[in-house]
């Protein structure tokens, strides 16, 4: 296949593939190569796409197995495993952003999904950025004392904490049956491919601590969130037509941004990834 290039887009978070057109085949060193940049770099930026939305689900396939969203009426007509986001929807008046705050896909689920992604189909014409912060540079530099306090922890995951900053959006009776039993996973989680430890935390789903009192936990889930959205975290996603982005929520927190004109549309289609029970 032709040569391609992996660049990265800052000094720990990110890296941007040009030179490769993952609607045709993709050779098994391309894809070594990859899957290094992923586990070492965390958002693959995949340039210059041209997906339809069985194409997209086939690149997807070259990274792992696909995860059913828990909103699965939330897909793209005609295909009902291609999902999508959009700022088309309102509930009691008010617009839904999916992921509008810091969070970390589907953590609900006893077996989260590895890596989430998503293939711009219509952007706004300026903003509507996608943030990304590194979890384990943010687990790395905490005091040792925090470290001692907080490794070992477990949080309870739900579909939505009653403590979420934000609302989730509507879901079908449908959908809500099939949403598993909730995820209980350590704060601290050891990724299975880089070695690094990480943060793992989700203010939209996680809805206590084990054997700490709400407001014990509240407190310290705040302070871990300040301190790992902090800006030398972060690499800042800039939108361009035909970008295909995916991401290790094993290694980073995401948000996605309204500050965009809403009279024009952002729509992209969304895969997610099996992972497995973190450790
Ligand atoms: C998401 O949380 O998956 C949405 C991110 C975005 O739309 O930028």
């Amino acid at each position: 296949m032709p040569s391609f290039a992996i660049a990265p887009l800052t000094d720990h978070t990110g890296a941007e593939v040009t030179g490769i057109d993952f609607t045709e085949p993709v050779d098994a060193e391309a894809r070594a190569s990859l899957a290094a940049a992923f586990a070492e770099r965390h958002v693959l930026v995949m340039r210059d796409q041209h997906f339809t939305p069985d194409q997209f689900k086939a690149a997807a396939r070259l990274f792992g197995e696909l995860l059913q969203h828990d909103k699965k009426e939330h897909h793209v007509p005609g295909h009902p495993d291609v999902y999508y986001v959009s700022n088309d929807e309102i509930v009691n008046g008010r617009r839904i952003i999916p992921g509008e705050t810091f969070h970390t896909d589907h953590s609900n689920h006893p077996r989260p999904p590895k890596a989430t992604m998503l293939f711009a189909v219509e952007l706004p014409s300026r903003g509507g950025d996608t943030q990304y912060v590194n979890m384990h540079d943010a687990y790395r530099d905490l005091p040792e004392d925090t470290k001692r306090r907080i490794d070992g922890l477990k949080a309870v995951h739900v579909y939505l904490s009653k403590h979420s900053p934000r609302p989730l959006g509507q879901i079908s009776e449908e959908s809500l049956r099939d949403v598993p039993p909730p995820g209980i996973h350590p704060l601290v989680r050891t990724h299975p491919e880089n070695g690094r430890k990480a943060l793992y935390l989700n203010p939209v789903r996680m809805e206590s601590i084990l054997g700490m009192a709400d407001a014990e936990a509240l407190a310290l889930i705040d302070e871990l969130m300040r301190h790992a959205t902090r800006k030398k975290y972060e690499y800042r996603h800039r939108w361009r037509p035909g970008d295909w982005v995916m991401w290790d929520n094993r290694s980073v927190m995401h948000q996605a941004n309204a500050d965009y004109d809403m009279s024009e549309r952002r729509f992209l289609y969304r895969l997610m990834l099996k992972g497995e029970v973190p450790n």
